[in-house]
């Protein structure tokens, strides 16, 4: 299981990505030697529906200040800041991919997060933290790149309090049909372990959570998606480079990747899926 990890990492790795981060939103206009936690949004926030839909995902969690917010996967860190800024938590974020968590912390550095939020390298599915060490938390589109969901799910049950919420939103498994890669979790099959809603919801019951809500997102990242390339089509159209986006991270084959991913959710196949659930 470990041995697709490094792969994992290697996918998401783009060379340079904070300095290019940087230069784009400089580029933009943006006074990037007074960066606030805003002016990153359109590019930190690595997964279907940006800020609005860690919003609406963390407001059913029910987090109150100074509570410790667990975030699995968290990326160049655009969920964690969110959240700490919103409703006052201490995060700790979690990542596989050594550049994400150096870029994450840097980034807080520049926008004043920093003793709020912390990011430490690691897998989802062997966590350094001791058990019962949060109050919460929260996973945006990881679960895809971890191949054993009974650990992810036992893992957060290991670290979380008795009574906790465990947030997720990730890409799930609809109905049947192919795949074609690359995608933006995945440049290949070797990497992608896209799983059912089923598959999420017994392997949670399995290592004591309730599931206290559901929610399909499929017209969402079908809209996200639309809303992403009339952005791209209209700055193509008027010769003006397009405003600093998810494009960033995705690196040189981000077109590829959207239009595959675009591909499966609107045939059905595939589609984000909150599940909000509770520690027994
Ligand atoms: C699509 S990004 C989402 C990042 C972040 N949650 C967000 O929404 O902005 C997926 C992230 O999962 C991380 N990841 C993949 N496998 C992981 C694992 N086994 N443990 C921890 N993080 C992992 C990747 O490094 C990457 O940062």
């Amino acid at each position: 299981m470990a041995t697709v990890e490094p792969g994992i990492a290697r996918h998401y790795e783009v060379s340079g990505l904070e300095e290019r981060i940087l230069a784009a939103l400089a580029d933009a206009g943006v006074d990037v030697a007074h960066l606030r936690a805003g002016d990153l949004e359109a590019i930190d926030e690595f997964h279907i529906g940006g800020v609005a839909a860690t919003r609406e995902l963390i407001d059913q969690i029910g987090l109150k200040p100074g509570a410790r917010l667990l975030d699995i996967g968290s990326g160049i860190g655009g969920p964690a800041r969110f959240v700490a800024n919103s409703a006052g938590v201490d995060v700790t974020g979690i990542d596989l991919t050594q550049s994400y968590v150096d870029i994450a912390a840097s980034l807080s550095k520049r926008v004043g997060l920093a003793d709020k939020t912390r990011f430490v390298q690691g897998s989802a599915l062997d966590m350094p933290f001791a058990k019962a060490s949060f109050d919460a938390a929260m996973i945006l589109h990881v679960g895809m790149n971890l191949p054993d969901k009974p650990k992810l799910m036992s893992e957060a049950a290991r670290v979380l309090k008795p009574g906790s919420v465990f947030a997720v939103y990730d890409v799930m498994r609809l109905k049947d049909g192919a795949l074609t890669y690359p995608l933006p979790w995945a440049s290949n099959e070797t990497m992608s372990f896209v799983a059912t809603p089923d598959d999420y919801r017994s392997a949670a019951a399995a290592a004591g959570f309730s599931v206290t809500a559901e929610r399909p997102r499929g017209a969402l990242a079908v809209e996200f998606f639309a809303a992403m390339r009339a952005r791209l089509a209209t700055a193509q159209a008027e010769g003006k480079k397009p405003s600093p986006g998810l494009g960033l991270v995705m690196g040189e084959d981000a077109r590829t990747k959207m239009a595959n991913v675009t591909a499966a959710l609107e045939g059905g196949i595939l589609a984000p899926v909150e599940l909000i659930l509770r520690l027994v």
